[in-house]
């Protein structure tokens, strides 16, 4: 069964909205494991937009899951990821006018900055995942870095606007998953899943976790975050 791990990055930026210290993602953390999230996936921008300093340090030492730090490769959070050693790392493409991370990294085009960075995590024994668009190509660069996972990436088939547009993307993302098996590497995958969209994806077998944030957000306003989280892991299943 894929597991899943929750993204607790906009329960940060509901806070962030009115700029007081509630509600608190690392609260939140601990409500999603005690849900039976096996993971808790936390994305320190740059520009600090949702979660802060604060919350991964606390989140470092309150987690009992696995601590999945999403980052882009720039030196100020590698830094930080070096001192935090997170269980694992997921490097994104970041930009600063971007509402979410919207492609996945073109990894074939800095190599060289990715070979070292992964290396660096490496000896620090944090082991390095890709968030990569579902291609071939992307795939085996990332093998080439050193990457121990790539994350592949759901939003277009997500976003997909009829039935014919979100097949072709899900034949996408089940050949990406073949490719990356075949060269070794692990394989977790998300953006923009949801409670319809999620059961296909989980049912792909060679995923071992799904990441989903803003879905389960969305839903715990309504129903409260221990049941939105339950009731996605039930299409985990
Ligand atoms: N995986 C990565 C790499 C992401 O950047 C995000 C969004 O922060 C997610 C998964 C979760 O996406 P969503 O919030 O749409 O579930």
């Amino acid at each position: 069964m894929v597991q899943l791990a929750i993204n607790v990055d906009h329960v940060a930026t509901l806070r962030q909205a009115r700029g007081i210290d509630e509600p608190d993602p690392v609260l939140a953390a601990g409500i999603c494991e005690l849900a039976g999230a096996v993971g808790i996936v936390a994305h320190l921008r740059e520009d600090r937009r949702h979660m802060q300093d604060r919350d991964v340090q606390l989140l470092r030492q309150t987690v009992k899951t696995k601590l999945n730090l999403e980052m882009g490769a720039a030196e100020e959070i590698i830094q930080i990821a070096l001192n935090l050693k997170p269980d694992m790392v997921t490097l994104v493409p970041e930009k600063r006018e971007e509402l979410t991370t919207e492609g996945g990294l073109n990894v074939a085009d800095q190599k060289e900055h990715l070979t070292s960075t992964i290396s660096r995590m490496s000896s620090a024994g944090i082991p390095v995942s890709l968030f990569i668009d579902p291609d071939s190509d992307q795939v085996q660069a990332s093998k080439e870095v050193g990457a121990t996972f790539v994350e592949i990436h759901t939003g277009r088939y997500s976003d997909a606007a009829n039935k014919v547009e979100q097949n072709r993307e899900f034949d996408l993302i089940a050949k990406a998953v073949d490719e990356a098996h075949e060269a070794g590497l692990r394989i977790n995958a998300g953006h923009g899943l949801n409670y319809v969209n999620t059961a296909r994806i989980a049912s792909l077998e060679k995923i071992e976790e799904l990441s989903i944030g803003h879905a389960v957000m969305a839903r715990a306003i309504f129903v409260g975050l221990d049941q939105a989280v339950r009731e996605i892991l039930a299409l985990c299943k």
